[in-house]
């Protein structure tokens, strides 16, 4: 009876949850994990590097150049050196922020206690990836987030793989995105007269990903010209604003007396029209975006 006693004074005196005492599980790293999102790019088929950090056995696999997890031994563990500020591309590529140092510190306790796997998989069982809306369901920036995340924030960032972020365009939030660079990217509810659609669809030259290819597939880029239709809409599938009066530039050919690249655009008295453009010619639009939301070109010439 008196061990009973004592063994239930003990359970209620150990703090649940706290791996001070006994060492963090996968669990806990995995949910580090979730904090940064990590799985948001490091998942799937065209993981990068092919390191897929979603699952356990994921990360266990390791990347295209080796294990990225060396049990007991966290300073020859990829997983470990790359989150440090030490690290010359810092993960999360998308970061600020980066792990804390009770983060950092969590995750070279693991390796150094042989890498335990606790319960599992916790987030196995929560989806990461919205399911795909149908044509007739409204898409949101959920949908969609992960395309940029993988395929253009490595460039369109601060500090990014060509430096400073291309043509001033970031594309790590949906602020960023919304907001554009030198010049707008998308025009909400016009996905022809945006020009990162032109990008993806290689209309635009340079075609984007610029280190494609492989392009984005034709079910992201549908995917895309969908939120755009529908109003570019957040998380929260609030559409976008119109950019009323922000500059657009296009350079694509003339396909009638008003469209480039079969997108229709306006020309009014206003219109400076230069070297006489004609259709089935190559032609550069300068304009602005309208109330409407469509774009009223300033200058026509060809090119
Ligand atoms: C926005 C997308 C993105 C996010 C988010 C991201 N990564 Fe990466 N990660 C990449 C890309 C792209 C590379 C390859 C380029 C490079 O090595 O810098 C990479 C490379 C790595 C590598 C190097 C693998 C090897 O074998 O060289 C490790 C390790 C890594 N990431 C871990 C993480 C961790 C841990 C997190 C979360 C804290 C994270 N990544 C978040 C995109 C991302
Ligand atoms: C490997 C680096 C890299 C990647 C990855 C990349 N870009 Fe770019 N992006 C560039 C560079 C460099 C330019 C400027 C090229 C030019 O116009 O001369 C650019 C230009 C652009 C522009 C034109 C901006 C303007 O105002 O003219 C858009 C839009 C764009 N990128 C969208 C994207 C999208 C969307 C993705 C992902 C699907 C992406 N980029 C991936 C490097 C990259």
């Amino acid at each position: 009876m008196g061990i009973i006693i004592l063994a239930l004074v003990l359970l209620v005196l150990t703090p649940v949850g706290a791996y001070a005492q006994s060492a963090p599980t996968w669990t806990h790293v995995q949910q580090v994990f979730e904090i940064y999102q990590c799985p948001v790019c490091h998942t799937g088929e065209d993981a990068p590097l092919g390191l897929r950090l979603d699952t356990l056995e994921g990360a266990l696999e390791g990347s295209e150049n080796g294990p990225v997890l060396v049990a007991g031994k966290p300073s020859e563990s990829k997983l470990f050196t790359r989150v440090g500020s030490d690290s010359e591309v810092r993960m999360p590529l998308t970061g600020p922020p980066f792990l804390s140092a009770e983060e950092i510190s969590l995750l070279e306790q693991w390796i150094e206690a042989g890498l335990p796997t606790g319960d599992g998989d916790a987030a196995a069982a929560t989806p990461q990836k919205p399911v795909r809306p149908g044509p007739n369901d409204t898409a949101t920036f959920a949908h969609v987030k992960t395309i940029f995340m993988k395929r253009c924030v490595k460039c369109h960032k601060d500090k990014g793989l060509v430096g400073e972020p291309p043509e001033n365009l970031r594309l790590g939030s949906y602020d960023e995105i919304l907001k554009g660079g030198e010049r707008l990217a998308i025009l909400p509810g016009n996905p022809g007269l945006s020009e990162l659609i032109r990008r993806v669809e290689g209309k635009a030259e340079p075609r984007m990903p610029m280190d494609g290819p492989p392009w984005l597939s034709d079910d992201d880029i549908s995917l895309l010209r969908q939120w755009i239709t529908q109003g570019a809409r957040d998380e929260n599938s609030i559409p976008a604003p119109i950019p009323q009066g922000r500059k657009v530039r296009y350079r694509g050919m003339m396909t009638g007396k008003r469209s480039i690249d079969g997108a229709t655009f306006i020309i009014d008295g206003g219109t400076r029209i230069d070297k006489s453009p004609r259709v089935g010619g190559q032609i550069e639009v300068r304009g602005r975006v309208t109330r409407a939301g469509n774009v009223r070109a300033y200058r026509l010439r060809s090119r």
